[in-house]
């Protein structure tokens, strides 16, 4: 087959995920073993459980990547690793296998910047889609607003001084008692409810954003009624910090694209998967003349197939090819 043919891993959190692309945005295989129902007890990802998971994990992922997409080592081109940003001890999981990989292989090791790969699963999810464009990238770790130039370059605008939002999502989440992770479960929830309470929009200077207010006004606001003894309306508490939350992402996002002179916008990362995001962001890009893209569900959150298109994009052209000292590293910039 002619092509560049990667293996991709994913360890940064409580995904283990192994993917085998082809010349980036075709996807061969793409397995995801989720942690969450480990996890869900503690209301949280507990790191030293998420790195000892991997360890059982990845060796597995990576036989089931290969054996779907009918492929064996010796077809691989180059191995692509997540090496930040992310929890340390489950990165190291990933990376030291993907070490091992390249050098028993011999073949190239690319070391991928986790956000830049969520901004790389558009490129599978739209085949058309090429840069510039702006980019909202939203998840647990991280709330940015970008100008992606080209393939392997992005100028960062704007993030969070503070909490991400996927991060916001999850405390109120469980606050009300809905579990972990927060995110699905309170976009599901604020379907039945209004957004009937006034929170504080997320906002900072320029584009940037913060989220501690908004998440202590609800916590605030929640306290405040259980000590007069006041039943809490769940769904309209999840509405109104649902569309305070989001309202300020897809004004920033909107107002870049126009800023800049842009007239694409993408989303990414596991907080692009929330419908509400989805819905507003796309009416206001309408209006606003902005094709607006997002990936599907499975690759908004954590998966490898990412980090192969985006591992591909520097594998071309040169970039971030590493050597067997490569380590992870937990608070990666952009
Ligand atoms: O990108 P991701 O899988 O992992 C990180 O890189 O952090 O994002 C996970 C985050 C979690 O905070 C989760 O609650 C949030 O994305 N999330 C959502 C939705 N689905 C996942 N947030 C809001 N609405 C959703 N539907
Ligand atoms: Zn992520």
């Amino acid at each position: 087959m002619d092509g560049i043919l990667i293996l991709s891993i994913e360890s940064s959190c409580d995904e283990t995920a192994a993917a085998v692309t082809l010349n980036g945005r075709q996807v061969l295989s793409s397995v995801i073993s989720s942690q969450a129902d480990i996890h869900k007890k503690f209301g949280g990802v507990v790191p030293e459980v998420a790195s000892r998971n991997h360890t059982l994990s990845i060796n597995g992922a990576v036989e089931r990547a290969l054996e779907d997409a009918g492929k064996s080592f010796k077809d691989l081109n180059a191995v692509a690793v997540t090496y930040g940003a992310g929890l340390a001890g489950a990165l190291l999981v990933g990376v030291s296998y993907a070490k091992a990989m390249a050098y028993a292989l011999g073949i190239p090791l690319i070391a991928v910047n986790h956000i830049k790969g969520h901004i790389a699963a558009n490129y599978i999810a739209h085949g058309e889609l090429e840069p510039p464009f702006i980019c909202l990238v939203a998840s647990g770790g991280h709330t940015a607003v970008l100008e992606v130039i080209s393939h392997t370059e992005h100028r960062l605008l704007g993030q969070t001084v503070d909490d991400a939002a996927g991060e916001a999502f999850d405390k109120v989440a469980r606050l009300l008692g809905l579990g972990y992770p927060g995110g699905p479960l309170i976009d599901k929830a604020a379907k039945e409810g209004r957004s009937a309470i006034d929170f504080p929009p997320p906002l900072a200077g320029g584009y940037n954003f913060s989220y501690s207010g908004l998440k202590t006004a609800v916590i605030n606001y929640v306290h405040g009624l259980e000590q007069k003894g006041i039943e809490i309306n769940v769904p309209d508490v999840c509405a109104s910090f649902q569309k305070a939350a989001i309202d300020a992402l897809v004004e920033k996002a909107v107002k870049a694209c126009g800023d800049f002179g842009y007239d694409k916008l993408c989303l990414a990362g596991g907080v692009a998967a929330n419908s509400y995001l989805r819905e507003s962001a796309a009416s206001r890009c309408e209006k606003e003349g902005i094709k607006l893209y997002f990936p599907p569900l499975w690759l908004c959150t954590d998966n490898a197939a990412m980090i192969g298109a985006e591992g591909y994009y520097n594998f071309i052209s040169g970039k971030n090819i590493a050597d067997f000292s490569l380590n992870a590293v937990p608070h990666l910039k952009l």
